[in-house]
């Protein structure tokens, strides 16, 4: 293993997996480095561009914390982090698309009885969402937990307040006897990803905007069934074919009903204009 040039060296690199006992590491290692080889001949990188990228990814690794993942970031604005999601989550007719979980979920999102208004006071449009979860072959879930978060009316998520008061426009709703969900939050309104890192750079130089067309999240799962991380889209969002992130999908928009000032759907009465939105979702069941 000498002499090594650049017609054998990606051959000699690739030999050293022989004592991997990992066949699965094994394959995936074999792939990548197949892969990064032949990126390099590709472009015939410099060696100023490979310092470059290297103070590049440092950058990106310096910018994590237990609050914000430069990494994810960048693995959803290449496109990659949707990729492993439609490799992982090939749905049945029937059942509720995936898509990018992002960042911004928090676990122990407080548990509130359908219908309640989740929003907890954040600045928005007030928004009532109704409908059901079922599987595939239209049977209602009963006992199904939506955990829905979202940004506030001004593009924020509450992680993302400095004056934070706590979890708000996110919680935990369950579906009734016949599957049927309901709440109240905020019309969710469009936002940048974080662009204070390397990867807002990357975007820059890229000629790209850093936006996310208005949605609000929610992982919907129920025992015995798939759960699915998703989110509903707001229709007529100027952002839609342009997500940062790749994220978008027909299935997955829908339209945000306005209302004049009066009684909604569940006779409260509203003294602001409102806006109604009706969404069901189709849960996969589980593999035996
Ligand atoms: C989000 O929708 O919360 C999100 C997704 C990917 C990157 C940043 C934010
Ligand atoms: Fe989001």
């Amino acid at each position: 293993m000498r002499n090594l040039t650049e017609a054998n060296l990606t051959e000699a690199v690739l030999a050293k997996l022989e004592g991997a006992s990992d066949a699965r590491f094994k394959q995936i290692m074999t792939g990548l480095i197949k892969h990064v080889h032949a990126f390099v001949r590709e472009v015939e990188l410099t060696e100023q561009e490979w310092l470059t990228a290297i103070r590049f990814l440092t950058a990106t690794g310096q910018k994590c914390d237990d609050k914000r993942q430069e990494y994810i970031l960048l693995s959803d604005t290449l496109g990659v982090s949707m990729l492993v999601d439609a490799i992982n989550h090939r749905q049945p007719a029937g059942a509720t698309e995936s898509t990018v979980l992002g960042p911004f979920h928090v676990d122990g999102a407080p548990d509130l009885p359908s219908g309640a208004d989740i929003a907890q006071g954040v600045p928005g449009e007030p928004t009532y969402y109704s409908g059901r979860v079922r599987s595939p072959d239209g049977k209602p879930i009963a006992g199904a937990t939506l955990d829905i978060w979202s940004t506030d009316g001004e593009g924020f998520y509450d992680v993302q307040r400095k004056d934070t008061q706590g979890l708000r426009a996110r919680a935990k709703i369950k579906t009734d006897a016949d599957g049927r969900y309901s709440f109240w939050t905020i019309k969710p309104v469009s936002y940048p990803v974080p662009t204070d890192g390397p990867v807002g750079k990357m975007l820059l130089k890229m000629g790209r905007h850093p936006y996310r067309p208005a949605h609000t999240h929610m992982i919907v799962s129920a025992p015995g069934y798939d759960r699915v991380a998703t989110h509903v889209f707001v229709e007529g969002d100027s952002y839609l074919e342009s997500d940062a992130v790749f994220g978008v999908k027909n299935s997955l928009v829908a339209e945000f009903k306005r209302h004049d000032p009066g009684v909604a759907p569940d006779g409260k009465r509203i003294e602001r204009a409102f806006y109604t939105v009706s969404f069901d979702f189709g849960l996969k069941p589980a593999a035996r």
